[in-house]
């Protein structure tokens, strides 16, 4: 369990503070995570709006960095022109990566596979050309997935809110990836992403709220944020048999690791 007197700093290594559902109370939200002890946050950005907003939100707030990139859902906007605006916001001290980018296969309105892999592959030579990180959505298009992060050897990153098999998980760690843990973990349903946390070793781990989306348990259902990650140290403690502590220190290691912050 976790010993509430002792408080336990937090790196979000994947969120969206710039979501709309945080219009009403962001600033709050933000200085109320800050004094819950979380020491740093990734905000990815998935449209180009939500890119510049990442942007804004690491420039404004000193324990905020950004990943900028094109979403699947957003694939057919992708043209030169908004690349090259990507390229311009990664010059930025505060943009870590390129993010999130990717292919999604689940939802049927999603533009056609072919433009989704083109944006895809575009973004990770972005990436590759910048020598910065990628964050990968991947949701059904697990090969698709790895055979383009095998046609880019040189791009590392996270495959986010992880939803593939131990195999997979084992291909992506074996060319350099770390593997993203959201609040499904804590699911009373959860078996796959189980045997994923079991099977990859923890410094290969990150965790994640993916906010305002995948509230862990007990807040299943509701709005997330980023101090509710410690239920998803919890829950990783409990499966590796680790002391959260260890699992805390590693994961936060992990993502400062991969981000490049000293
Ligand atoms: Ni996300």
């Amino acid at each position: 369990m976790i010993n509430n007197e002792k408080s336990i700093e937090i790196f979000d290594s994947h969120a969206h503070y710039d979501d709309d559902s945080f219009n009403e109370d962001r600033e709050a939200t933000i200085s109320n995570i800050k004094s819950n002890g979380v020491i740093g946050v990734l905000n990815c950005g998935s449209s180009i709006e939500g890119a510049r907003k990442s942007l804004e939100l690491a420039e404004k707030y000193d324990f905020f960095y950004a990943a900028v990139g094109i979403h699947p859902e957003f694939a057919h906007k992708l043209d030169d022109e908004i690349l090259n605006e990507i390229k311009n916001m990664a010059s930025s001290e505060k943009v870590r990566a390129i993010g999130e980018i990717g292919l999604d296969y689940y939802y049927e309105e999603n533009p056609p596979r072919d433009i989704q892999k083109n944006a895809f592959r575009k973004q990770m030579a972005l990436a590759r050309d910048l020598k910065l990180p990628v964050v990968i959505h991947d949701r059904d298009a697990h090969e698709d997935t790895l055979n383009i992060i095998k046609e880019f050897p040189e791009v590392t990153g996270v495959v986010h809110c992880f939803s593939g098999s131990v195999e997979f998980a084992r291909e992506c760690v074996k060319r350099g990836y770390y593997i993203g843990i959201t609040g499904v973990v804590t699911f009373k349903n959860s078996k796959k992403i189980i045997e994923v946390v079991k099977d990859v070793p923890l410094d290969r781990l990150l965790v994640e709220t993916d906010c305002p989306y995948m509230a862990p348990t007990p807040y299943r259902g509701k709005r997330n944020q980023s101090d509710y990650i410690k239920y998803i140290l919890e829950k990783i403690s409990e499966i590796k048999d680790l002391d959260i502590e260890k699992v805390n220190c590693q994961t936060i290691y992990n993502i400062k690791n991969l981000l490049k912050i000293i």
